[in-house]
């Protein structure tokens, strides 16, 4: 009965979404009935989260992919392939691990504010990716046969002087890095289509790691830095976002709906674009052929690329899964009901806790995250006055729970169009 009443209000509620401008939530037709895309924004600078894990204590027991043995799990071996609210819901289920591993070491538990949780959930999910170790380490040797097998040592010779029909590839060693390699292929990617078309030789493509150990070949000779990772300045997903557009990426390819065609839907890509900086660049490498084709029977002009705005480009195309959150709050109203309303309302003013539609930001589901990491002591200890055990969310609920309440905040009323 209360079940009935609570979706027929959340129908009520979705109505209002996506009429403002100022909300966090749209209404996407195309997907699950009621389901809605919650606005997370892209981060500018994913490696700024790197100087709070240590200031927030996270570094105290947590390793970043180095052989020291934390107390809780190594954050960079895990790779987080959910959006940004599934990591927060991770975050949010082991809290009360954590806090009870932080009282045993006299670690006080840091209070994070939304911009805090935002950087080091940006931070966390970027991880692997800039240390390019997404899909294990590169191969040099495999990297060396690629490099016949897929035709470049007709063009460009062997590793001695990597010297033929096309220019040599030496003076890349040493400097080149998978965006280098990424920008450089893709913009000369039109005159070697000739050269190949021209010899005989077959557009190459690149699966999985291929990329990556084809680049470790030829980095080989550079003065021992090919084992070393390979950093760079690091892309901005939201600099790439701006690229998108004016790149007129937008006008072949959707991003969750939005956007052209006839180019797939990036945003729908789910775990395709989740590798490393060289398996996205071989992704779009592979497509170039059809993409300029394209382009020429619009009579779009060609792009080309700066090595940064193919970090950005790259960046964002990696981010574009975190961000791209759907959630279904009429499923988030049955969570709400089952795991917190014990203790909360929502807009029903306060019980134990407080009423959650009153509390600040609520419009920015990473704020809502912040606050539950902050309270949880105090949560857990009414949970366990009553017997109750933590109550975890799994992949997708954080969503929809954030979706839920967002929509049943008092807004300020949205304007009618
Ligand atoms: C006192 C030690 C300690 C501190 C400090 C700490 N953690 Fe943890 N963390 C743990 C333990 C232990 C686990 C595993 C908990 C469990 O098994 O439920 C964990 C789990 C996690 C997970 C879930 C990993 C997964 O498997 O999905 C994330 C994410 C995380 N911590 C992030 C952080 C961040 C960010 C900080 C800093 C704000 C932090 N932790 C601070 C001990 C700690
Ligand atoms: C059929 C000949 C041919 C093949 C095969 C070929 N290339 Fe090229 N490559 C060229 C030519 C010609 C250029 C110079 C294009 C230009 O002037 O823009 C070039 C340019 C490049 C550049 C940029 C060099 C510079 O001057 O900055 C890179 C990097 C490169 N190729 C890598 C590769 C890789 C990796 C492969 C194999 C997947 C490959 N090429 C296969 C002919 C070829
Ligand atoms: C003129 C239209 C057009 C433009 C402009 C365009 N694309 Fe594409 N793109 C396509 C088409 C068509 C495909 C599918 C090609 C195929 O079937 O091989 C594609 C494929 C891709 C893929 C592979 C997707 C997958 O999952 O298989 C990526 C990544 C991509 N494009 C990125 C970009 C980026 C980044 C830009 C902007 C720099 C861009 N595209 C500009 C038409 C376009
Ligand atoms: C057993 C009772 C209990 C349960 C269950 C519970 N909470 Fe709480 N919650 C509290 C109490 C008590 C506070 C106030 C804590 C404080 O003052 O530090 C609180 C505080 C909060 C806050 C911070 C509000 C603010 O003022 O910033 C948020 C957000 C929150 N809870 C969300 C949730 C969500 C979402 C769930 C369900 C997944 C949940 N809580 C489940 C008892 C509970």
């Amino acid at each position: 009965m209360e079940r009935r009443a609570m979706c027929t209000r959340v129908g009520g509620w979705l109505m209002l979404l996506g009429l403002g401008t100022g909300l966090a939530i749209t209404v996407i037709s195309a997907q699950t009935p009621g389901s809605v895309a919650l606005t997370v924004a892209l981060p500018d600078e994913p490696t700024a989260g790197a100087r709070l894990f240590v200031q927030k204590g996270c570094v105290r027991c947590h390793a970043l992919g180095g052989d020291e043995v934390g107390m809780g799990p190594d954050l960079g071996r895990i790779h987080f392939p959910g959006t940004a609210l599934d990591l927060a819901g991770s975050f949010w289920n082991h809290a009360p691990v954590m806090a009870e591993k932080m009282r045993e070491s006299k670690i006080q538990q840091p209070t994070l504010d939304s911009g805090e949780m935002a950087d080091l959930l940006a931070f966390l999910t970027a991880y692997r990716y800039y240390v390019a170790q997404v899909g294990g380490p590169a191969n040099p040797v495999v990297g060396k046969s690629l490099f016949e097998q897929k035709g470049c040592s007709l063009c460009h010779g062997e590793a001695a002087t990597f010297d033929k029909k096309g220019p040599s590839l030496t003076k890349y060693r040493g400097r080149m890095s998978a965006i280098v390699l990424a920008q450089t292929m893709w913009n000369h990617g039109s005159e070697m289509a000739q050269v190949m078309r021209a010899s005989g030789v077959p557009w190459p493509t690149f699966a999985g790691g291929e990329m990556g150990d084809l680049l470790a070949y030829l980095q080989i000779g550079s003065g021992g830095t090919s084992t070393d990772r390979v950093y760079f300045e690091p892309g901005s997903p939201r600099r790439g976002q701006g690229l998108f557009t004016s790149k007129g990426c937008l006008q072949c390819h959707a991003i969750a709906g939005v956007g052209g065609h006839p180019g797939p839907d990036l945003g729908d890509r789910g775990r395709d674009l989740l590798g490393s900086v060289a398996s996205i660049a071989g992704l779009m490498w592979n497509h170039s052929r059809p993409m300029e084709a394209e382009s020429r029977r619009r009579g779009l002009a060609r792009v080309t690329f700066s090595g940064q705005e193919m970090a950005d480009i790259i960046a964002y195309l990696y981010f574009v899964n975190y961000a791209n959150v759907r959630a279904v709050p009429a499923h988030g109203a049955q969570i709400f009901s089952q795991k917190c309303a014990v203790c909360h309302s929502a807009g029903g003013g306060p019980r134990v806790g407080p009423d959650l539609t009153a509390i600040q930001q609520l419009d920015d589901p990473i704020a809502l995250f912040a606050a539950m990491w902050n309270h949880s002591s105090r949560m857990e200890q009414e949970l366990r006055r009553r017997g109750l055990s933590w109550p975890r969310l799994a992949q997708g609920e954080a969503a929809d729970l954030a979706a839920f309440l967002v929509a049943r905040r008092p807004a300020s009323q949205p304007a009618v169009r």
